[in-house]
C-alpha cells in the first residue's frame, strides 16, 4: 500500500475519472508486488509462519516442494494474491469506518498512467486506489438485496 502525498496526488488526478479520489486528503494506492511471489520471499514468509508457530514444518515443507518461480519475470500472480489484496483493502475500508472516516473502493481509473506518475518499479502492479476523508455529507443506505435474493439453500 503506497500513501500518496499532495504532490503525488497532483500526478495521478489524469489517471481518474472521478474527481473526489484525489480531493481526498489521503489516497492509497493498493498494489501487488511480484517479487513477493519468487521462491526466495515465499519460503522467508514460511520460515516465519513456522516461527510464529501458525503452520507446521511439515506444511510449509510441502509448499517448498512447489514449483515457484525463481525470477520475477516467470511469476504469474495466482489467484489467491488478489483475494489478499481484497481482504487487505476491505480491512482498511473497515477501520477507516471505525475511526468515523470515509473510503470508497475505487477501480474506475487508469492503473498504467498511475504507475508511471509514480514512477513504480517494474514489479509493482497497480490495483485500487482508495481515497479516505471525512465524509463531507452522511447519505441513505442503498436498497440492499435480500437474504434470499443472495444466498441458495441446499
Ligand atoms: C472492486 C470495487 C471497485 C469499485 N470501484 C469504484 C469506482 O471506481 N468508483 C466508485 O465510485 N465506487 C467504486 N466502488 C464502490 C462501490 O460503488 C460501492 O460504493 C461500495 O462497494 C460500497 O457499497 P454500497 O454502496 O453498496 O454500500 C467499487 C467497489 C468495489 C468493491
Amino acid at each position: 500500500m503506497l500513501l500518496v502525498n499532495k504532490e503525488e496526488k497532483e500526478k495521478i488526478a489524469g489517471a481518474v475519472i472521478q474527481p473526489f479520489v484525489v480531493d481526498a486528503p489521503a489516497v492509497f494506492v493498493c498494489c501487488l508486488d511480484r517479487s513477493a511471489y519468487t521462491r526466495g520471499l515465499v519460503e522467508k514468509r514460511m520460515d516465519e509462519l513456522v516461527q510464529s508457530n501458525v503452520i507446521s514444518e511439515e506444511a510449509a515443507g510441502y509448499i517448498y516442494q512447489r514449483k515457484m518461480p525463481e525470477q520475477v519475470e516467470d511469476v504469474v500472480i495466482p489467484a489467491s494474491a488478489y483475494i489478499d489484496l481484497g481482504i487487505a483493502v476491505e480491512q482498511m475500508v473497515l477501520m477507516a469506518a471505525a475511526l468515523g472516516l470515509g473510503s470508497c473502493w475505487v477501480r474506475l481509473f487508469n492503473p498504467q498512467q498511475v504507475h508511471e506518475a509514480l514512477n513504480l518499479s517494474e514489479t509493482i502492479e497497480v490495483i485500487a486506489l482508495l481515497p479516505v476523508g471525512y465524509p463531507a455529507e452522511t447519505t441513505p443506505p442503498r436498497p440492499r438485496l435480500s437474504r434470499d435474493q443472495i444466498m441458495i439453500n441446499y
